[in-house]
């Protein structure tokens, strides 16, 4: 019904394209303040994951930022469920994002103008949760509202670019030495049978991921401790994981070249088979 089944796909403002082929308008804000806001969330067989929550969060973005989106969740579910039907693959990732306008460029809001839809989708195979990764530890050089997802990205971008120059995942974000999250996932720590991760602040993004990991703990019987940690608790962890939408949770074992971790493996991989089969039974249940 949809006509072509698209490897990628593209939307904006009422127009589906290939994501190659899609443009935008230059005076969206989105393009010279990054005046906007995003999530990035997972479809399997066509079906979200966790879309409720990446949508309740969508709402804070916007609130925050005083962008007025008046789109119901119905209405935006539609556009995300046809970008997300008119991809070919079974294993999604699916991205969108909201800016203020589209009108000259003045710091102010400008007088007039709606909100810009931009959503993209294409093939993203499931991480493998297999084999523990390398990270390296960066000075967190972000603003103070960590928690909003806004489009400007910019220390994280330097942050992930540092990351893969030194063949790592992910850059560990420190300030004064006390560790928030990374460049674009969160950090959990495996320590003496505690799970402990950084508070749902102003310092971090509250990840959809994290609470789900910190759900399943908790079911398992896992004590849960949402007080940050110093780099030198992360360099004697038990365990450490690198969690996001993509990522799901990734093991850590070298933190700036150095080893570290594989001190209690059989609670990290439990930890992620639990969340892997939450994640696939929510997906069933979205049938
Ligand atoms: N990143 N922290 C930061 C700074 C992030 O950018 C992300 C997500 C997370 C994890 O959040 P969640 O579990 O809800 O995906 C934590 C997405 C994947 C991105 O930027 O594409």
């Amino acid at each position: 019904t949809l006509g072509r089944i698209m490897e990628n796909i593209g939307y904006y403002n009422g127009t589906f394209a290939p994501m190659e082929q899609l443009s935008i308008p230059a005076l969206d804000r989105g393009v010279y303040f990054g005046d906007g806001v995003y999530e990035a969330l997972r479809v399997e067989r066509h079906r979200f994951f966790a879309l409720k929550e990446h949508l309740s969060r969508l709402r804070d973005s916007l609130a925050f930022l005083r962008i007025a989106f008046p789109m119901t969740d119905e209405a935006l579910t539609a556009i995300l469920q046809e970008a997300a039907d008119r991809v070919d693959s079974d294993s999604q990732q699916l991205y969108f994002q909201v800016t203020r306008a589209t009108a000259m460029r003045t710091h102010s809001f400008p007088e007039s103008g709606e909100a810009n839809l931009l959503v993209f989708s294409r093939g993203v195979p499931l991480a493998d949760l297999t084999d523990y990764r390398r990270v390296v530890m960066l000075a967190d050089t972000r603003w103070g509202h960590c928690n909003i997802k806004s489009l400007n990205l910019i220390p994280s971008v330097l942050a992930a670019q540092a990351a893969k120059e030194r063949g790592c995942s992910e850059a560990v974000f420190h300030r004064d030495g006390v560790v928030s999250e990374c460049s674009s996932s969160n950090l959990l720590l495996l320590k003496d049978g505690v799970l402990r991760t950084a508070p749902a602040d102003e310092r971090i993004l509250p990840g959809v991921t994290r609470a789900h990991f910190l759900m399943i703990a908790r079911e398992l019987g896992v004590p849960v401790d949402e007080t940050a940690f110093t780099l030198e608790e992360m360099l004697d962890a038990d365990e450490l994981m690198i969690t996001s939408t993509s990522a799901h949770g990734l093991p850590v074992g070298f933190v700036d070249d150095k080893p570290v971790c594989g001190r209690d493996e059989a609670l990290l991989r439990k930890l992620q088979k639990a969340y892997r089969e939450f994640f696939w039974s929510s997906i069933e249940a979205n049938a």
